[in-house]
């Protein structure tokens, strides 16, 4: 690591790329020594061959790779991983790829035609939300109110609303994005900040969140939730629909869709986390027991209890 000039505190990080590398193939792995595969022999130099029999392995793959290698995040890779990391996160890649722009959602605000995030969440909620109803709907059972935690445009509330019509859906989120929303369903949208104040309701629900936030933004936004809702033996509840890396260790298509998705979480300081590292804030932000279940795919659902 030192000789990559790789700083200390990037660690974590350079264990979850090895993961990937080491999963796709690119290296192998025997307690913590990674070793070069037949595979990627042909992406490093051989010093040891003259500069015309080097031409051939090491040059097309090269080629090949050239638009990986030119994408604004690779281009900062480097400088990343050697930069010391102030607390309690330093800049996240998107933030040194995009000067002038610290994360993603400001990308959503200025640039929507190039980059339609809050469109491209709506259709994943669109797609995955009758699943839910249809194989975990019990989770809603007794809810008389759910606040949507950055809801987005507000699909989440909608369909459940739409199945239990007695129950008040409220949607957050920031100004920018509620200002979008539809006018013609029967929820409510308030434009707030979760690391200031959540709604009061009976249940929290957030889907596709807390991924993006490193482990002392979770846990000050999981306090936040805990203060809008009651205890549990009044019903109070969080339902998080989120990732369990590992969940399924038989299925390594799974597996790798998960830790796939953990670098691009790791572009913008946000993780994917296994179920000790959910634990591990489920408990720091005070909450006593929590129950995952598996949806769909890669993803589970998660319900923490005060
Ligand atoms: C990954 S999207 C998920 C949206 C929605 N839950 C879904 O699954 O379709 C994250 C959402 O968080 C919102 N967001 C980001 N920072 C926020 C903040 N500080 N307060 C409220 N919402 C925020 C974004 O605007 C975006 O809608």
């Amino acid at each position: 690591m030192a000789e990559a000039g790789i700083n200390p505190c990037k660690l974590r990080d350079l264990r979850r790329i090895m993961r990937v590398l080491t999963l796709s193939g690119i290296f192998s792995v025997k307690q913590a020594v990674y070793k070069l595969t037949t595979a990627s022999r042909l992406l490093v130099r051989d010093e040891s061959l003259t500069t015309s029999q080097q031409l051939s392995p090491f040059l097309y793959p090269q080629l090949i790779l050239t638009p990986c290698r030119e994408s604004p995040v690779s281009r900062g890779i480097h400088a990343w991983f050697r930069q010391d990391q102030p607390q309690p996160a330093g800049p996240s890649l998107f933030a040194l790829a995009h000067s002038g722009m610290t994360t993603i959602w400001e990308r959503a605000e200025r640039d929507a035609t190039a980059f339609p995030f809050d469109a491209a969440m709506a259709s994943d909620t669109a797609f995955l939300m009758p699943i839910v109803l249809k194989d975990c709907g019990e989770v809603f059972h007794g809810l008389t109110s759910l606040v949507d935690v950055a809801g987005g445009l507000g699909g989440a509330a909608a369909t459940i609303k739409a199945a239990f019509p007695d129950m008040k859906c409220t949607v957050l989120d920031l100004p920018q994005v509620v200002t979008k929303a539809p006018t013609d369903n029967d929820v409510q949208y308030v434009a707030g900040d979760i690391f200031q104040s959540i709604p009061p309701a009976n249940a929290v629900f957030l889907k596709w969140i807390l991924h993006d936030w490193n482990d002392d933004e979770c846990v000050k936004i999981l306090k936040n939730c805990k203060q809008a809702i009651p205890p549990r033996d009044a019903g109070g509840k969080i339902i998080i629909i989120d990732m369990v890396v590992g969940s399924e260790p038989s299925d390594i298509k799974h597996v790798e869709t998960q830790v796939l998705h953990d670098m691009m979480m790791m572009v913008m300081n946000g993780v994917e986390r296994d179920e000790q590292e959910w634990k591990k804030i489920f408990f720091e932000a005070g909450f006593k027991d929590y129950k995952i279940v598996p949806l769909l795919g890669v993803r589970s659902i998660i319900e923490l209890y005060p």
